[in-house]
């Protein structure tokens, strides 16, 4: 009798450094989810497995028009044999106009190794899961990942504009039936924002994971002040909002050596200190991960991150998004 002979599919060797290692993935299914939203399903184009990824992992994407967007990958941690991405067009956005127009089935994309600042923490007391539009793709691959493993429990909040503009609108239909999901239309009006209060009152050592809008952020940090700070996690659909003229600019101290930087309105302290050679640790740079922490000792910052609760704001500020309501703040640099 001949012994059975597995299969083993090839896969991408584990690298430790990825940070600048790109993947060039095949667009092998395209299809408009919703109103604006595209999904890209991408593949090797050999059928090697692709690097793994954790559930909240993303992707850095190079769009036909030469710009770099970052995208959640929205599958469930198993599929490894693609990426399954969804793209919404944005307003004056260059970069997913042109991945949405100007790409087909067929075409190839470079994009960048997952990496992951929005990890999910293992609860065995569940998960409080809130979306605010496309928000939904790192937690969708969260849901999908816990519902393949049959892992913990865990209640979704999804909220949208309408239906026409809600991505996998009959999935999350799916396990509303079950009372697993919420779905919420807005209109976009800020007064009919879903009330969260019930949903968040008490922790029960749950975690609480939050994607989308800023406003939407804004209100569940407020809300959850009460909620010990591991168990509260943002991720951001974009990076930092882009500084508008609005802004002022403002004057950096580095103590340690008393330099003064000037910070000008559409650059961030960190990107200004950067250029001016120091070297400084970031991540998500757009106020939800905690790595750019960085000492205060002095000035009054106009505080814009996810990352620190009101006992933290004396003596700390991430300096990827925060800027300044005094001329000068002092930092332990
Ligand atoms: S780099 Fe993530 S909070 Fe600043």
């Amino acid at each position: 009798m001949r012994a059975a002979v597995a299969r083993v599919r090839p896969a991408y060797a584990p690298m430790s450094n990825t940070a600048d290692k790109l993947l060039t993935l095949v667009i092998a299914r395209k299809q408009e989810i919703a109103d604006g939203i595209t999904a890209l399903e991408l593949r090797d184009p050999a059928g090697t497995a692709l690097p793994h990824f954790t559930p909240g992992a993303h992707i850095t994407t190079t769009t036909p028009c030469g710009l770099q967007r970052d995208y959640s990958i929205a599958n469930a941690d198993e599929d490894d044999d693609y990426y399954e991405i969804a793209v919404q067009r944005e307003r004056d956005g260059r970069g997913s106009s042109s991945l949405i127009d100007e790409t087909h089935e067929g075409d190839t994309l470079e994009v960048s190794w997952p990496k992951n600042d929005f990890p999910m923490v293992p609860s065995s007391d569940g998960y409080v899961f809130i979306a605010g539009g496309i928000g939904l793709t790192p937690i969708l691959s969260m849901i999908r990942s816990l519902e393949r493993s049959r892992g913990a429990s865990f209640e979704l909040y999804y909220c949208t504009r309408s239906p026409e503009q809600t991505a996998y609108l009959d999935e999350i239909n799916a396990l509303a039936t079950r009372g697993r999901a919420t779905i919420h239309h807005d209109g976009g009006d800020p007064e009919r924002m879903f009330d969260f209060w019930p949903v968040v009152e008490q922790c029960k050592g749950r975690h609480l994971y939050c994607c989308g809008p800023r406003p939407l952020m804004r209100e569940i940090q407020d809300m959850t002040g009460h909620w010990p700070s591991a168990n509260v996690h943002f991720e951001a659909f974009t990076k930092a909002e882009k500084r508008v003229s609005t802004e002022r600019a403002f004057n950096v101290r580095l103590a340690r050596s008393d330099r003064v930087v000037e910070i000008p309105p559409d650059a961030s302290i960190l990107e200004t200190l950067r250029a001016h050679g120091l070297e400084l640790r970031s991540s998500c740079e757009s106020g939800t991960c905690g790595t750019c922490r960085t000492t205060l000792l002095a000035g009054e910052p106009d505080h814009r991150d996810f990352v620190l609760h009101d006992d933290e704001r004396t003596a700390n500020v991430m300096i990827c998004v925060s800027r300044s309501k005094s001329d000068e703040l002092v930092l332990d640099l």
